[in-house]
């Protein structure tokens, strides 16, 4: 599974390259085949609501059109996320007492820095341990890292968060970061399986730093999720392309309509794409048709919305206790620092 290593010299006189690690836990092909059997379950199944992970939703386009909406007008979650962090990483690094920074999804954004700068401001830092799901990506990713942090190891994994967080390395004081409010797109059930693992694989006093969005008015909320420049809309249909390129399905994409209304019961927003009109889509792949009614809805993400205390019992009862929480200005964001017990 290890590939790499670290390929310096230590003679005198050579340049000690960059020490990289990358461990893969993903396969080749496993995510065409997590995408046939959830299109399956999701899509061809008999009644009951249509749905995708939205994890389909990130292929490279789908990336840059999300790194588009992290600059739109309406969409806050990414600035006040980064305003806390330029306010607060000294208090994270000091309160997490962190020596191996682990970052699930990203390592590669500015945020990565921010904590890193302020892990290494404590003089305890030695590591840094990015995770995705992307190998490419990942590999970029950590040899600039590597390069921009002399004597940093970084020990790079490529797996999926929902299925690989006991691969995570061992060993020294340990913060996990799991940022930009990915958490929301669990659903409840999820969350809670989510945080049992991790914190079955912590050590007393090691951390997790979690990013989450918090309930506010449903005008700003949909707002964020149906922006006036139609790049949320774009990033939603673009699901469907990666279905017609992965499967050889024929959607038309413009024969759905985006929307993403906050659900008041869940305490979510769900992206929706609503078939048009009734229509009748190929998946050669699977060998199958499936049919969708005018106005039949496809769901395609939720991102749930929390309120603090919500985000602190759920954590305790994984038995993660809340040490600190930060939130922006505007309290439309929280990074909370939790600590295994
Ligand atoms: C990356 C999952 C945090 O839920 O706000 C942005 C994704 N979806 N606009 C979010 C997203 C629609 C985003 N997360």
């Amino acid at each position: 599974m290890q590939q790499g290593g670290w390929m310096g010299g230590t003679g005198l006189g050579m340049r000690r390259e960059p020490e990289v690690t990358v461990e893969v836990h993903v396969r080749p092909g496993d995510a065409q085949r997590a995408l046939r059997s959830e299109v399956l379950a999701g899509l061809c199944g008999e009644g009951g609501l249509r749905e995708l992970s939205p994890k389909w939703l990130y292929d490279e386009r789908g990336s840059q059109l999300f790194d588009e909406i992290t600059r739109l007008p309406e969409y806050y979650p990414t600035r006040r996320e980064r305003e806390i962090l330029l306010a607060h990483a000294g208090d994270i690094a000091r309160a997490s007492g962190a020596d191996t920074l682990i970052e699930l999804g990203s390592g590669s954004s500015e945020k990565t820095r921010l904590l890193l700068d302020a892990l290494r401001s404590t003089g305890r830092l030695e590591r840094f341990v990015p995770f995705d799901v992307s190998e490419a990506f990942l590999r970029q990713a950590a040899r600039a890292v590597a390069g921009e942090y002399p004597g940093l190891r970084v020990h790079a994994v490529v797996g999926d968060f929902e299925r690989h967080l006991e691969r995570l390395p061992k060993g020294g004081r340990r913060l996990v970061a799991f940022l930009g409010g990915t958490i929301g797109n669990l659903k409840p059930a999820e969350r809670a399986r989510f945080y049992g693992q991790l914190a079955s694989g912590m050590e007393p006093g090691e951390g997790l730093l979690l990013g989450t969005d918090l309930l506010k008015c449903r005008k700003r909320l949909f707002a964020a999720y149906n922006d006036s420049a139609g790049v949320t809309a774009a990033f939603n249909r673009n699901v469907l392309h990666v279905l017609n390129r992965e499967l050889g399905a024929d959607f038309a994409p413009e024969a759905f309509e985006h929307l993403a209304p906050f659900d008041e019961e869940n305490g979510w927003v769900e992206m929706r794409l609503i078939s048009q009109r009734a229509q009748t889509v190929k998946l050669p792949a699977l060998e199958r048709y499936v049919n969708f009614a005018e106005g039949e809805v496809l769901r395609t993400e939720v991102s749930c919305k929390f309120r603090p205390e919500q985000v602190e019992a759920e954590l305790a009862a994984a038995g993660l206790y809340l040490a600190e929480r930060w939130t922006d200005a505007a309290g439309d964001f929280a990074l909370s620092l939790a600590l295994k017990r």
